[in-house]
């Protein structure tokens, strides 16, 4: 999969997403990210890409035509493909799990970072398919959402994590949290690992992650349950956990 990023700052996006599991999946060739400075479509001599806003307010509006330049080049650069854009914003829909995997059935993806006040509204109408926000409070640019959003679209790409498995059983997965988690030594601080991870019966282990989800859900994200894929043998399990909890 590849991604392009129109931005003002391409070295904060290829530095960091040049580290770690996204690094390596450049490197293997599962994705790409190609981050294209806004800048180099501006057409003055001062490089500006940004002007006051007409009717007057605060700050800067950057404008419509090196955005749409800057897109034009991309879209040259792949074919004259016309990718789903990604504008990311304040204002968009919230960014979860769920847009992560349908994202990352995409072949090419287009993420827009604004800067500054905004970005100029004629080239938005014209280019942006979806508009996304990573949660309910301002930052000062699109770029840390953008790499916040190619990070969770990697990890569902093929190959990236390595072993598929991985990201299949993980938290939000069926719209449960992930079951805890141990590894060695048997005994940290006087706490035992539970015993049945210890027993090498899969079908309790199972049983025991299952329920271990179920509770962690109630505990700190009841309202996932609500679009949870529950089965009878679950419902049964959250009604005693329930009851036990009053009973506490
Ligand atoms: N740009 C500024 N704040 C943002 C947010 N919360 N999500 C996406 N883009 C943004």
């Amino acid at each position: 999969m590849n991604f392009h990023v129109m931005t003002l700052f391409p070295e904060m996006i290829e530095r960091a997403m040049g580290e770690s599991i996204t690094g390596r999946a450049i490197k293997a060739g599962h994705i790409s990210v190609n981050a294209v400075n806004i800048r180099d479509f501006a057409n003055n001599k001062h490089n500006r890409v940004d002007d006051y806003p007409y009717g007057g307010g605060a700050g800067m509006v950057m404008q419509a035509e090196p955005v749409y330049q800057c897109y034009e080049s991309i879209c040259r650069s792949i074919g004259n493909s016309r990718p789903r854009v990604v504008f990311m914003t304040p204002q968009g829909r919230t960014f979860n799990q769920q847009m992560a995997e349908e994202l990352s059935r995409e072949e090419d993806l287009i993420l827009l970072c604004g800067h500054y006040e905004g970005i100029d509204e004629r080239v938005l109408n014209r280019i942006v398919t979806d508009n996304v926000s990573i949660g309910d409070y301002v930052l000062t640019g699109g770029e840390l959402p953008a790499m916040v959003m190619i990070d969770a679209i990697s990890r569902k790409v093929s190959g990236v994590l390595g072993n598929d498995d991985s990201s299949e059983i993980e938290t939000f997965y069926d719209n449960l949290l992930e079951y805890p988690q141990y590894t060695r030594p048997e005994v940290f601080d006087g706490e035992r690992v539970p015993d049945v991870l210890m027993s090498g019966h899969h079908a309790n282990i199972d049983k025991w992650r299952r329920e271990k989800s179920l509770e962690r859900t109630y505990d700190f994200r009841p309202d996932l349950l609500e679009n949870a894929n529950l089965t009878d043998k679950d419902l049964a399990y959250l009604e005693k956990y329930a009851r036990s909890k009053e009973n506490n």
